[in-house]
C-alpha cells in the first residue's frame, strides 16, 4: 500500500504508473481533516543519513473538497482508496467517519492516532492507549462494520502492544505500525523521522505486536524500500506493508515491490 501523505492525492502517481495505470493500487490518502489546512511553514523536510525528517503539518484540502474532487478522481482511476483521517476532537473524527462512510468508493478508513507531534499539528492528543482506543471507537460507531478501520499507531517500542490491543478491542480491524518517530528538523522544530533509518524500530514494534496479539492483523510501515525490507516485515508477522518515504524517491516503488513479491524469490528483480 502507498502510505499516507507519500503519494500526493494519487494524480501525481499516474504519470509513473505504466500502461495499467493506477487500477488496483492500494492507496492511503494523506490525512484528511474537516477543514482545509495549509500545512506547516517551510522548510518542511530535511534529508538525513538513512531517512527524512519532515514536519508538513498535514496540508490537505479539507473533507468537502476531497469528497467533491479528489475521491471521485481516485475512484475513476480504479484506485482502492483508504482514507486517512485526523481530527482535533473526538467529534471531528466521528463526523469524518460518518460522512466518508456514506461516500461511494471508500474501501476503508485509516485513523491517524500516531502523528509524531499531534499537539503542534492541532490534533487530538494521544498520550495513552485509551485515548487512541476512544478515537477508534468513535470512528467505528459511524463507519459500516463490514468495512475496515485501520488504527495507525506510533512505533513506540514501550507502548505499542498496549496501543494495538486497546485499538483492536475498540473495533479496529487492523493496526498500522507505524507512523514516523518524533524527531527534530535541523532548526529544532518538531517533526518525524521516516525512511530506512526507522525500519529496525518499526520492525521491532511489528514483531512485538504480532507475537503478543496473533489474532490482530498488523500492517508494517517504516523504511520499506525494497523486497528485502518488505519481506522482513512479513517474516515478523505483518500481513502487508505500506511504503512512504521511498515513494518520494521513486513513485514506482509500490508497483515494483508488488510485482516482485508476487513472484517466487529467485525471480525477484527489485
Ligand atoms: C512527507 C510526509 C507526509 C506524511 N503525511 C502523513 C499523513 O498525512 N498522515 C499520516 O498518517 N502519516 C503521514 N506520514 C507518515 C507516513 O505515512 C509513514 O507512516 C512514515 O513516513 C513511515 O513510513 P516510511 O518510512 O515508509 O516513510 C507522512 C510522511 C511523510 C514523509
Amino acid at each position: 500500500m502507498v502510505a499516507s501523505g507519500c503519494g500526493g492525492t494519487g494524480r501525481e502517481l499516474s504519470a509513473y504508473a505504466g500502461p495499467e495505470g493506477l487500477d488496483g493500487l492500494d492507496f492511503v490518502t494523506r490525512s484528511i481533516t474537516l477543514d482545509a489546512r495549509s500545512g506547516a511553514r517551510g522548510p518542511r523536510v530535511a534529508e538525513v543519513p538513512g531517512g527524512l525528517v519532515s514536519a508538513v503539518g498535514l496540508p490537505n484540502p479539507g473533507l468537502e473538497h476531497f469528497l467533491a474532487t479528489e475521491l471521485p478522481w481516485l475512484v475513476r482511476a480504479g484506485v482502492r482508496v483508504v482514507v486517512s483521517i485526523a481530527g482535533a476532537t473526538m467529534g471531528e473524527y466521528a463526523d469524518l467517519a460518518g460522512r466518508l462512510g456514506r461516500a461511494p468508493g471508500v474501501v476503508g478508513l485509516e485513523v491517524n492516532v500516531g502523528a509524531p507531534d499531534e499537539t503542534s499539528d492541532g490534533l487530538y492528543e494521544v498520550r495513552e492507549p485509551y485515548h487512541a482506543a476512544s478515537v477508534v471507537a468513535a470512528v467505528r460507531r459511524e463507519f459500516a462494520s463490514d468495512r475496515p478501520v485501520l488504527a495507525k499507531l506510533r512505533p513506540d517500542v514501550s507502548r505499542v502492544v498496549e496501543g494495538a490491543r486497546a485499538c483492536h478491542e475498540a473495533g479496529a480491524t487492523a493496526v498500522v505500525v507505524g507512523n514516523a518517530v518524533p524527531a527534530a528538523l535541523p532548526d529544532g522544530r518538531p517533526g518525524g523521522l521516516s525512511g530506512p533509518a526507522l525500519a529496525p524500530i518499526a520492525l521491532r514494534c511489528v514483531a512485538a505486536v504480532s507475537r503478543a496479539l496473533p489474532a490482530v492483523p498488523v500492517i508494517g510501515c517504516g523504511g520499506v524500500h525494497d523486497v528485502d525490507s518488505a519481506r522482513a516485515y512479513l517474516a515478523a508477522g505483518a500481513t502487508s506493508v505500506q511504503v512512504g518515504t521511498a515513494m518520494l524517491h521513486d513513485p514506482t516503488t509500490v508497483a515494483r515491490l508488488r510485482a516482485s513479491l508476487d513472484q517466487p524469490p529467485h525471480q525477484e528483480d527489485a
